[in-house]
């Protein structure tokens, strides 16, 4: 079940383990080395954001989670398992939602169950990852109807149906209005201490970041390496006036070279 609340069976989510990940392109003939020795562990259940420089690595690594690259080097777990092809257990959402516009709502989250054979089987997972994101009622609405941010809620529905153990988000909110996006970072946090996966989110927003996470990890320019790790405790729901998540911003605009005097 979807909505299985997290008291039910608290510890749902994968962990992940990154050992020595390298990776590196072709670009026209010569090496472009973008991933260096990257390691991370993230424990079951774990929200954990990545922040880095714009073109730094961040959603190649991200792609090799998902099983959609290999890496040129190190290996990538779940659950002990080496990740070799992608996996419903594993999805993305993206910064674009990408829903198919001649299909209905229902039948863009259906997607998932259909081409797993499941769709006879476990219909009722759509109403409740439809009601999950909030959008209950709005099954039957087509992509055009729907505002920005309903489309993007109907892109984690989609993902959510799948039942993920790791949850990955490359900037999923990167496109939405800063109001809409205050409104859905509260219910990311809800919706993940309900359904209790494993989230690794990359996002350029600082704030987004400390609101979400429970660490952040820095990335330096690329060939990305690990900066620095953030451990923030500070338990959820979390104030955004918070004078100790203001405390964390600093540390962690240092860290990206930023003037940590904003
Ligand atoms: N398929 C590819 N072939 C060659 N080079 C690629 C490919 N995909 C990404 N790159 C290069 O790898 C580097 C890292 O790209 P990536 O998309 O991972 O960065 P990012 O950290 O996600 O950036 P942003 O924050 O802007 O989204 C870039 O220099 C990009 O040009
Ligand atoms: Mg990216």
């Amino acid at each position: 079940m979807v909505a299985a609340p997290a008291s039910d069976d608290p510890v749902r989510g994968s962990t992940l383990t990154l050992r020595e990940v390298r990776h590196c392109f072709d670009l026209e003939g010569q090496p472009l080395p973008v991933l260096d020795r990257i390691s991370l562990q993230v424990g079951r259940g774990e929200f954990v954001a990545l922040l880095g420089p714009s073109g730094c690595g961040k959603s190649t690594l991200l792609r090799l989670v998902a099983g959609l690259d290999a890496p040129t080097d190190g290996s990538l777990l779940t659950e002990g398992r080496e990740i070799e092809s992608p996996d419903p257990s594993r999805v993305v959402v993206f910064q674009d939602p990408t829903l198919y516009p001649w299909r209905t709502v229902w039948s863009n989250v259906a997607l998932g169950l259909e081409a797993r054979g499941l769709l006879r089987t476990h219909r009722g997972r759509i109403e409740d990852a439809l009601r999950l994101v909030g959008l209950t009622g709005f099954a039957n609405a087509y992509p055009h109807q729907l505002s920005g941010g309903m489309a993007q809620r109907a892109a984690l529905a989609r993902a959510l149906v799948n039942d993920p153990k790791l949850l990955i988000l490359d900037e999923p909110l990167g496109q939405l209005d800063s109001l809409t996006r205050i409104t859905m970072q509260g219910e990311l946090v809800s919706l993940w201490q309900r359904a209790g996966f494993t989230a690794l989110l990359v996002t350029h927003d600082v704030e987004e970041a400390l609101f979400l996470a429970g660490r952040v990890i820095v990335f330096s320019q690329r060939p990305a390496h690990i900066k620095a790790e953030i451990v923030n405790a500070r338990p959820y729901p979390r104030h955004r006036g918070d004078p100790h998540l203001a405390e964390l911003r600093h540390q962690v605009l240092a860290h990206l070279g930023l003037d940590a005097t904003w």
